[in-house]
């Protein structure tokens, strides 16, 4: 965790202090000083992580029109524009390190910055909202619970409350899903379905293993980071074994059994080859995505213009009242 500017005196302070904060556990704050990488670093995995939220709206919003009942339409409702407010939290913690929004959002629309890939699968059938609420918030909340403790304060901050509202999509997809499971064959058949789809990717949600994860170590060392990829997906096997034998559905995986020896659940290999290949862009639905994405944000220039010109009017009212006030 050295810096390579520790030659310079003053560097080698504020270096030592940056050091000492993690070292005690405190919180870097947007006005400390930080070496350049890990700001890089936090940059680019808060850009991530918005973009993923924003995206996710859209295979679930692919459902709101054809929800089954009232009460479904207004949870998935409420649960997609949760992920619109989990987009807003994000982008403003990044912002705190120095970067403008609107650059981000042109890096997410031109493919320089990436978001989850577990987006670029479809929505086939109304269970998929559950087995996405069930098993991807799912997946999310293993990952994101330990970023409440990360070592940047407005990221662990925004992530606080990002876990409340990821716990309700994990139990409405669970509830979901339990209603289908206790239904007729046909909804039975449906969310066994759905399941066998999502089940794969979502444990490719974690990152590819520890030993090909480059960044692991450091992020590990910085505290942004608190546990490891496999350690994280072990953690999300050993939660969703015991809750799919309540559904009463299974997980597509005939490897998956109980090691006594481990304490926990082995599981099959990951087709690493199928997650590459999704990153690359070759996943179902990766063009229409950012397609779509880049539609909205088009679309919605002339409310950006909007906020822009009321905050305008807005300041300069202001600076007439303090003049008039002088
Ligand atoms: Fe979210
Ligand atoms: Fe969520």
């Amino acid at each position: 965790m050295t810096d390579p500017h520790t030659h310079d005196p003053h560097t080698a302070r504020l270096t030592e202090a940056f050091e000492r904060t993690l070292a005690a556990d405190e919180r870097v704050e947007p006005r400390d000083w930080m070496p350049d990488a890990y700001r890089a670093t936090l940059i680019r995995q808060i850009a991530q992580h918005a973009h993923s939220e924003i995206i996710g709206m859209q295979p679930e919003a692919n459902w709101i029109t054809r929800a089954p009942s009232l009460r479904r339409k207004a949870i998935l409702i409420a649960k997609v524009q949760d992920e619109a407010g989990h987009g807003l939290y994000l982008y403003g913690a990044a912002e705190t390190l120095g970067v403008a929004r609107a650059d981000l959002l042109d890096a997410l629309h031109e493919g320089r910055q990436r978001y989850s890939s577990i987006f670029n699968y479809p929505t086939l059938t109304w269970a998929d909202v559950g087995a996405i609420g069930w098993l991807v918030d799912g997946a999310a909340i293993t990952n994101q619970v330990p970023l409440c403790r990360c070592s940047y304060g407005p990221y662990a901050r925004a992530m606080v409350r990002v876990c409340k509202e990821e716990s309700f999509h994990q139990r409405q997809g669970y509830e979901l899903l339990l209603a289908l499971a206790r239904g007729t064959d046909a909804q039975r058949a449906m969310a066994q379905d759905a399941i066998d789809r999502w089940w794969w990717p979502s444990l490719m949600m974690f990152g590819p293993p520890d030993a090909e994860s480059p960044h692991t170590r450091q992020s590990m060392a910085w505290k942004i980071k608190r546990h490891s990829n496999d350690e994280l997906r072990q953690r999300f096997v050993d939660i969703c074994v015991p809750q799919a034998e309540s559904l009463g559905l299974t997980l597509p995986d005939p490897a998956l059994r109980w090691n006594e020896e481990r304490g926990h659940y082995d599981h099959g290999p990951i087709d690493w080859a199928e997650f590459k290949a999704v990153l690359r862009g070759a996943g179902p639905c990766n063009e229409q995505r950012l397609e779509q994405r880049r539609r909205a944000h088009a679309e919605g220039a002339w409310v950006r213009e909007a906020a822009a010109a009321h905050a305008d009017k807005q300041r300069e009212r202001r600076a007439e009242q303090e003049v008039v006030a002088v």
